[in-house]
């Protein structure tokens, strides 16, 4: 089977750090060709060592770019109440001698893309702010021609997770994200529609916890950070957001969705909302670039086969 090529561009984070475990369990179906981050959980310094020591502990070895310190025209907020201090909550992963790539991080990305075999394109995953996206795509909008798809992790159609409108990606660069939403790309949505569905339940993380394995055993003591904070307050299930993105990749068939045209709200008072408007399957042909966005996961489904990927991991 050919290999979907794909570029991550990540603020890990604790979800964004299970979405890496699952590229990593998955590289017979996907093929990486690189890791950009981007300042949203954690500050960039922290966001970058984190993909450095994830990538070098889950045997990931791909070239990592260091991307945008801040959003595009607003100032950083991060979510260290979520996702701790370093962004990984409690855990403390060996150290690495692994550096981000010395080429600026914008320019490497371009040129991997553009340098791919004539007729090849990448499918982009962010699954933190879209600010690194939208100005690799003002800087060098050549590069369109050569995405196939973006799956993202962002917006909502019902409240959001920071504001009763807005969830935090989009929230932290709303302009970034309007940007991006407008490119005209077929852009597939794993919003809090779908992403709130999407977990591991207590007894899972402790059983991670528990676990002698050091993969589980890492990722039990990042998840159960979770536990600990407000969203997890009466809730069954830890959401793991960031590793939807993938796992629709690889296991399409866990998730439906709708199209829909979707605007983003950059006002102060609705900052960061995701506006929807459904599309029926009549309009579809007339639309240039619905976005496809999910709304319903088998969750049984989905828990095996991230808990499968993630043992599966050495
Ligand atoms: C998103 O916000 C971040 O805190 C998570 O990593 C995820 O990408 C969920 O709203
Ligand atoms: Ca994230």
């Amino acid at each position: 089977m050919k290999k979907r090529k794909i570029w991550i561009d990540c603020d890990p984070g604790i979800d964004d750090a299970v979405a890496l475990a699952m590229v990593a369990a998955s590289q017979d179906r996907l093929h990486v060709l690189g890791i950009s981050t981007v300042s949203g959980n954690q500050t960039i310094d922290r966001v970058t060592e984190n993909a450095l020591k994830l990538s070098a502990f889950l045997s990931l070895n791909v070239p990592i770019v260091r991307g945008a310190d801040c959003p595009l025209l607003r100032p950083l907020e991060i979510a260290g109440d979520i996702h701790g201090d370093t962004g990984l909550g409690n855990c403390r992963l060996p150290e690495t001698q692994k550096k981000p790539e010395d080429e600026n991080g914008l320019l490497f990305m371009r040129n991997t893309i553009m340098h791919l075999p004539a007729g090849e394109k990448v499918t982009l995953v962010p699954t933190g702010p879209l600010t690194n996206i939208a100005l690799l795509f003002k800087v060098f909008p050549e590069v369109k021609e050569r995405v196939e798809q973006i799956v993202l992790m962002g917006g909502s159609a019902g409240g959001g997770n920071v504001t009763p409108y807005a969830e935090f990606n989009i929230w932290v660069d709303p302009e970034a994200a309007s940007l991006v939403f407008k490119c005209g790309l077929p852009i597939v949505m794993c919003g809090l529609d779908v992403t709130m569905q999407s977990g591991l339940n207590h007894r899972q993380v402790k059983k991670l916890l528990s676990s002698s394995h050091p993969v589980q055993h890492a990722y039990g003591e990042m998840l159960s950070f979770y536990l600990g904070t407000t969203i997890s307050e009466n809730r069954q299930l830890v959401c793991i957001h960031d590793a939807v993105t993938i796992l629709f990749l690889t296991n399409p068939e866990l998730f439906r969705g709708i199209y829909a045209e979707i605007c983003i709200d950059c006002s102060e008072e609705h900052r960061g909302q995701t506006i929807l408007r459904p599309v029926s399957p009549e309009e579809l042909s007339r639309i240039s670039a619905p976005v496809y966005m999910l709304n319903k996961t088998e969750l049984p489904k989905f828990q095996e086969i991230l808990l499968q990927k993630l043992c599966s991991l050495a």
